[in-house]
């Protein structure tokens, strides 16, 4: 279904309402591949959708214009989820194709490009096409090496790809209709996606204050309108603001690594700081790490388990080891029965991610954590939020 931004500049990109876990991302709700088709003088299609969608993307082309007079294709990004559509929309329309050099050699691995013929822009490219001017805007490891935005100078969108985008399906496309909604989910897609790459994003908030912008189109969810400067100044909040809060996620077998998670939570929050306490087995582990994004102490605990974590730690940390949230405080903690093990798993992925660590006796406990025990480990979270740490 199409829907208007501008005169002449539409979305009609495709809802998918059943996708549920986006490469291990979980997406309660599905969410959107988001194309842009720009009429005029030259009809210009702004990425694509997953292969499977392709005819509903050419359905939304086609409440406006006949797929066939498709001018150009910007693919900002060769990643399958925008170019899946490329070589049906290519082999309809004859299009050119205007990508970076990276996309590419990508899309020249992907799919049979030979008799395709490609524009090539670098960053701060500008091109006219037709009645339209646009100005390309690269963004490498954001988080594919081809990233890239596209800035239409005369109507002041900002076409963002992955940046700023959510995995949120509804039936609503611009930020005002689902103002708090949007930032919730654009918070977990940061997390879970851009997180690893976050140092690259500052440079690119910095482009873009230069740019006049009336819209922000991602590739995923909402398009911003009236929060432009509201989720911006979030971008900057999430790369380089840490909350005194303290995330606590533990695996319990019967019940002792839990006390400790929650006499560790008790000391924390004496001394005022904000704590989650996470139950791995019983929440998303993309919903914690939403957490695990702006956290000061991260504490992670698991009873030794055949000479190792849980398995379901054991997911958490590669999840954590994958999106590498650094500048944590890390607490390793746990019980065991005869040869503890798990704890020292724990700090190997703390030290791999360059934490902090607190160590302490009464972080590892045999069987089941006495009343002395608890008393301990209260202590311990009190003092953890103490300690001055620079
Ligand atoms: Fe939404 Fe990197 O693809």
């Amino acid at each position: 279904m199409a829907v208007k931004l501008k005169e002449n500049i539409y979305w009609v990109g495709v809802v998918d309402w059943d996708i549920r876990d986006f490469h291990s991302h979980e997406t309660p709700f599905g969410t959107t591949y988001n194309s842009y088709l720009i009429t005029g003088e030259k009809n210009i299609l702004i990425d694509t959708c997953k292969e499977e969608l392709c005819s509903e993307l050419i359905f939304g082309i086609s409440e406006v214009i006949n797929p066939k007079k498709i001018d150009y294709i910007i693919a900002q990004h060769s990643e399958k989820d925008h170019s899946g559509c490329l070589e049906d929309i290519v082999k309809i329309s004859g299009a050119k194709v205007i990508t970076n050099e990276k996309g590419k050699e990508l899309l020249s691995i992907y799919y049979n490009t030979d008799n395709w013929e490609f524009i090539i822009v670098n960053d701060n490219t500008t091109l006219k096409l037709g009645d339209k001017s646009f100005k390309f805007i690269l963004t490498p490891m954001l988080h594919w090496p081809d990233n890239m935005m596209t800035y239409c100078i005369d109507d002041k969108i900002l076409f963002s790809n992955d940046a700023f985008g959510q995995h949120f399906a509804s039936s609503k496309r611009f930020d005002y209709e689902i103002k708090n909604y949007s930032f919730h989910y654009a918070k977990e897609y940061f997390a879970n996606i851009l997180m690893p790459y976050k140092s690259m994003v500052p440079d690119i908030i910095e482009k873009l204050k230069c740019l006049e912008l009336d819209m922000i189109a991602p590739a995923h969810g909402v398009i911003w309108c009236k929060y432009i400067n509201n989720i911006i100044k979030k971008y900057e909040d999430w790369i380089f603001n840490v909350k005194n809060k303290a995330v606590i996620v533990y695996d319990s077998m019967y019940g002792s690594t839990r006390i400790m998670a929650h006499s560790l939570a008790c000391g924390l929050m004496e001394r005022g700081v904000e704590t989650k306490v996470y139950d791995v087995s019983k929440t998303s582990i993309s919903k914690i790490v939403t957490d695990v994004l702006d956290c000061k102490y991260l504490l992670i605990g698991s009873p030794t388990m055949n000479r190792n974590v849980t398995p379901n730690i054991g997911k958490f940390l590669t999840y954590l080891m994958n999106i590498r949230p650094y500048d944590k405080i890390g607490v390793a903690f746990g019980s065991y029965g005869w040869v503890e093990c798990a704890v020292n798993k724990i700090k190997t992925v703390f030290l791999e991610l360059y934490y902090k660590i607190v160590e302490d006796k009464c972080l590892t406990i045999r069987l089941k954590p006495t009343t002395e025990d608890i008393k301990k480990l209260k202590e311990f979270g009190r003092k953890l939020a103490d300690i001055d740490y620079d």
